[in-house]
């Protein structure tokens, strides 16, 4: 491979991903719905971003019983997002843009629409086209029973019963049942389906749940509590991690090794740091989710270690890193860090983060300000790391999570199925503000799907684009200087004398200062770039404000030329 090819085929390792949650992103024809026109109509925005890429979440057609993750057929687009020929358009618009496009692959389950899952009950128990999914008679003397007290991730029993009384395995909303992944229908079907998007000229794909496909399920089920606290192995969970996974995507690795450059993909897997290795091995995936730092708090032990260990995990898995502060599943991590003791975290966000969501979003709880300067100094340390960023929408507007939506508008299964115990996601999946005036700042012509709150206003693109101090301006200014950090994937440690400031240099001399604290503290000689306290022809005003040569303030990073 020449050199020029090479690094086409390297264009993922230190890409900047911007996700789009496309029914949230702008809506094209104001029915309320994101849609691929609006995407369309916003690539400008986009490549002003300065983004590499776009990861689409699910456009296929879907009930949206979970937003989408449960698709009715996966080879094509909900006639609300749009059609085949507007998505060819959108992937040839955003390569003239100089952007690549990696789409959703959601292959742990299905939708119960799909055609494979209504065949499997209109045929009888035991037969091929049950054997797609994960039939099992129930227990008790007439099988009233489910096989067992399994509970789904969002709530409520993994198992749901059918009219002649077998029972379908869903580890998600009983509309997402299962596939079973020792059917070669399976295997087939996938590989057809990544071919189809290959095709069409899709960069990449982000692969649902990828640590779920392959079970063991014996006939004699292990109950929920040997699941949560059983002792396995490595790799010898009945569910989650399965070492046979990885057969699945070395097939799938063969295929996206026959495009030029290579399809790319990114596994997301919840499982321990050491084992994302093999997801993320050129022999597989290619590259998996670190989602260390979107659990972290905003604290420099925690940010030191995670980054010393992902580094030295991408090395030693031949991938490079990929650093994730918010995506569609977690709390907007502008809000986590401006509440009260966000400190152990979950999934789906801190649970101290998810208390305050249940209890109305208390506003006197929540510190915008503070949560804004640490989102923003996170933010921009990672950004100057070697590896990819995977950036979420809004996230350059600095919006914070909705807390306040009536529960009748509410759409996330977990609400519903955790009876309001959980709020949900749907607090980071409101429609973005792109102007501060309209019926829905922006978004399209119509009410949004989820309700805006009116304090969206400031946040608005509009607002935003040309204030030098805003969140928009930093996240544009960051992603254009970052190109000029990718030389390579060096990394060194700086001390610079303060066990609260965080510091390293990239090979092109470039350093990057956090510091963790509240307070002010100097910064080495150098000349500034770039700063999250705001930008530095302004700093005249207040020398504790904006980062200059005096100092950096607290809840802040700087990029020095040295
Ligand atoms: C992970 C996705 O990110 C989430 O949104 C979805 O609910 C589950 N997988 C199930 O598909
Ligand atoms: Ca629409």
């Amino acid at each position: 491979m020449g050199e020029q090819s090479s690094a086409a085929a390297d264009w993922w390792r230190q890409a900047a991903v911007y996700q789009i949650y496309p029914r949230s992103f702008a809506d094209g024809n104001g029915d309320g719905i994101g849609d691929l026109q609006g995407i369309i109509s916003r690539i400008d925005y986009l490549a002003a971003l300065g983004i590499d890429a776009v990861w689409l979440s699910p456009f296929y057609p879907s009930a949206l019983a979970d937003g989408g993750y449960d698709v009715d057929d996966y080879r094509d687009i909900d006639p609300r997002i749009g059609t085949l020929a507007e998505f060819d358009e959108l992937t040839r618009l955003l390569h003239t843009a100089g952007i690549k496009l990696i789409i959703d692959i959601v292959p742990n389950h299905s939708s119960n629409r799909h055609r494979w899952f209504v065949e499997a009950l209109e045929s009888v128990p035991g037969s091929s086209a049950r054997d797609r999914y994960i039939f099992r008679d129930g227990k008790g003397a007439h099988g009233e029973l489910p096989p067992s007290d399994w509970q789904s991730v969002f709530g409520g029993s993994a198992w749901t019963r059918v009219p002649d009384g077998q029972w379908y395995l869903h580890l998600f909303a009983e509309e997402q049942p299962d596939l079973n992944w020792d059917n070669p229908d399976v295997h087939a079907e996938f590989l057809d389906t990544l071919e189809f998007w290959g095709d069409r000229g899709v960069d990449g794909f982000r692969i649902d749940v990828a640590h779920a496909l392959k079970k063991d399920l014996p006939d004699e089920l292990p109950d929920e509590a040997t699941l949560l606290e059983g002792t396995f192995a490595d790799g010898e969970h009945p569910i989650w991690d399965r070492d046979e996974v990885h057969q699945i995507y070395a097939d799938w690795r063969k295929l996206f090794n026959r495009y030029s450059p290579p399809l790319t993909a990114v596994a997301e897997a919840w499982v321990p740091a050491h084992r994302r290795v093999r997801y993320a091995s050129p022999e597989g995936l290619g590259q998996a989710f670190n989602f260390d730092l979107l659990r972290a708090r905003f604290a420099v032990d925690e940010f030191r270690k995670i980054i010393t260990e992902n580094l030295d995990l991408a090395a030693r898995s031949g991938a490079s890193s990929t650093w994730v502060f918010s995506n569609h599943d977690v709390i907007r991590h502008a809000t986590r860090y401006g509440l009260p003791a966000a400190e152990a975290t979950g999934d789906f966000g801190p649970p101290a983060a998810r208390d305050w969501l249940k209890a109305g979003a208390p506003p006197e709880q929540e510190d915008r300000e503070a949560g804004s300067a640490k989102a923003r100094a996170a933010t921009l340390l990672a950004l100057a790391l070697p590896g990819s960023a995977y950036l979420y929408q809004g996230e350059e507007l600095g919006l914070p999570e909705v807390g306040s939506i009536p529960a009748d508008r509410r759409q996330d299964p977990t609400f519903f199925r955790t009876e309001g115990e959980e709020i949900g996601r749907d607090g980071c999946r409101v429609p973005l503000p792109w102007t501060a005036e309209g019926i829905s700042f922006g978004f399209g012509a119509g009410p949004a799907h989820l309700p805006q709150p009116d304090w969206f206003a400031e946040y608005a693109v509009s607002v935003q684009a040309g204030d030098p101090q805003s969140t928009l301006e930093l996240y544009r200014s960051a992603l254009g200087l970052r190109h000029q950090l990718q030389t390579d994937e060096q990394l060194e440690w700086v001390d610079l004398g303060d066990p609260q400031v965080l510091a390293f240099r990239r090979p092109n001399g470039w350093l990057s200062v956090t510091n963790f604290t509240g307070t002010p503290v100097p910064l080495p000689d150098g000349e500034l770039l770039i700063s999250s306290a705001g930008a530095s022809e302004t700093s005249e005003t207040s020398e504790t404000d904006s980062a200059d040569r005096h100092g950096l303030p607290g809840y802040a990073t700087a990029w020095l030329q040295q």
